[in-house]
């Protein structure tokens, strides 16, 4: 049974809020994750991160966690470069990538997308910069936009840049999303997520 997330809505306008995107993004995976075992490739681990608490406060033994993150941390296995890591493992064990990038999430999207060991899975995503005027140019490269159009009608394709977002996965042959669309003082947040299924 899923849990409301105080008055907000998944799939719904952005509404204005102060509560922080971590309790948001808890929820999200809180509700989405299923009940069966799970094996996590967190793209983006950052010191007591979001799974590790999650594994915790919902008691689960059945949720395994690979943490990739730049620098050495705590139950860190994989540290470097997460595109790098993504474009060569064999990442057909894992059922759930969290991609909870503080910037554009474009790069290792791609990569798990283009990934072809990647079988069915569940993929969490944050879009803060690609919502606040820093649309990830590739990705609109991608979707056949040329480098002067870009130039050109930037403002434009900032205001259309969720619907960019849900275009170019469309390309991957994903239609269906749940997001929470956030509005703070310091601009917008979308967390959500989709599944592959091949
Ligand atoms: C927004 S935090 C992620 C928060 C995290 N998901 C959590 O559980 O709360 C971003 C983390 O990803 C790491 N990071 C950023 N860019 C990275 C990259 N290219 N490769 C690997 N780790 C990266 C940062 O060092 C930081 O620890």
């Amino acid at each position: 049974m899923s849990k409301a997330l105080y008055s907000f809505v998944m799939d719904a306008p952005e509404v204005p809020t102060t509560i922080s995107p971590a309790i948001i993004k808890m929820r999200l995976r809180e509700n989405l994750v299923g009940d069966g075992p799970i094996k996590v490739l967190d793209t983006y681990y950052k010191n007591g991160g979001l799974w590790p608490k999650l594994k915790k406060q919902l008691k689960r033994s059945n949720v395994e966690i690979l943490r990739i993150t730049e620098k050495k941390g705590d139950g860190v296995t994989l540290v470097g470069n997460n595109v790098k890591y993504v474009k060569s493992l064999d990442l057909s064990g894992f059922t759930v990538f969290d991609v909870d990038s503080p910037g554009s999430p474009y790069a290792v999207l791609s990569a798990i997308l283009n990934n072809r060991t990647v079988k069915n899975a569940k993929v969490f995503f944050t879009l803060n910069r690609i919502m606040n005027g820093g649309l990830d140019s590739k990705m609109l490269y991608d979707l056949g936009f040329s480098k002067k159009m870009v130039k050109a009608v930037r403002p434009i394709l900032k205001e259309k840049a969720f619907d960019l977002f849900k275009g170019w996965l469309g390309r991957y042959g994903i239609k269906s999303l749940k997001y929470y669309a956030l509005k703070y003082d310091w601009g917008k947040c979308y967390c959500g997520f989709f599944e592959i299924s091949r």
